[in-house]
């Protein structure tokens, strides 16, 4: 297997370990509707969701009346996204694949959408190539990525300094959460971008109850709990995940409430 084979391969048992089902919940309210603000769907148009996880912006999307397609790496995902579509009664097309090499014509979409999905795959200009490649002259690309400085941004920069070191081609996921990165990545394929902020409240009882969550539901901490717990470093790491935690807590009644900063990018390809 080359490293990039090998890479995607350990990112789709990360992204099927623990419960993302149960992370997707805390953050299916705000940014899918956010989006879909920014980036309105149309009856009839046929979009994309990229990364698409257990399907929080597609099926919306999918309820606007758009005839969807979400795709993601990790299929275990897809199941659960599956079943949550038919519960709320539109059909939606799953399909397994990577973000770095769409098996789509191009053009062959209206809106391409990814919520916090495409930051997720390791070659950035790749994965911009791509979205461009597959949305039609006209047509929208939406995106909302986490920002390097909100909670998940620095969530990934706690553990990235206890992990190993990513591959050389892989860039940070967070990069995808600052404008001008986006803005240069798409530099040659004509999409003029709008970009705004929004909030995602993570509510829970303390920063401890929300560490546990995460250590326990959301594959890149609990994958990283697994293997700092081997080399004996999870208990430091797993302190400054709670410090992190409770620096960045706006609740005043003694439980947890951190509105996490995301990045919403609009872009029309006018090409
Ligand atoms: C944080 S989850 C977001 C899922 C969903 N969009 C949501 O809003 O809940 C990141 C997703 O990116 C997917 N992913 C990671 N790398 C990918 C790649 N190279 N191609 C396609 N999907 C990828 C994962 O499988 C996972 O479903």
């Amino acid at each position: 297997m080359t490293a990039v084979a090998d890479l995607k391969h350990a990112h789709r048992a990360t992204w099927a370990a623990g419960d993302y089902a149960a992370v997707a919940e805390c953050i299916d309210d705000v940014p899918p509707a956010d989006l879909l603000a920014h980036v309105p769907v149309a009856s009839g148009e046929l979009v994309l969701d990229v990364a698409a996880g257990t399907g929080n912006v597609a099926i919306k999307a999918a309820l606007a009346g758009a005839q969807v397609t979400g795709l993601d790496l990790t299929p275990e995902l897809l199941v659960t996204a599956a079943r949550r579509a038919e519960r709320a009664g539109v059909g939606i097309e799953w399909i397994e694949g990577d973000a770095e090499a769409l098996p789509f014509d191009d053009g062959a979409f209206d809106t391409v959408l990814s919520v916090f999905g495409v930051q997720f795959a390791p070659r950035h200009q790749f994965t911009a190539d791509e979205l461009a490649r597959v949305c039609r002259s006209g047509g929208r690309i939406g995106l909302v990525n986490w920002t390097p400085d909100g909670l998940i941004g620095q969530l990934f920069r706690v553990l990235g300094r206890y992990m190993p070191a990513a591959p050389d081609f892989a860039s940070p996921p967070p990069l995808w959460g600052n404008a001008e990165h986006i803005r240069s990545l798409f530099a040659h394929a004509g999409v003029e971008w709008e970009f705004t902020l929004g909030y995602n409240p993570w509510r829970f009882a303390s920063a401890e109850e929300w560490t546990a969550f995460m250590e326990t539901n959301y594959g890149p901490t609990l994958k990283a709990r697994e293997k700092l717990t081997a080399n004996g470093t999870w208990a430091e790491c797993r302190a400054e995940i709670v410090a992190l935690a409770e620096r960045l807590n706006e609740a005043r009644d003694g439980s947890l409430l951190i509105n996490a900063e995301y990045l919403v990018a609009s872009g029309r390809k006018t090409v």
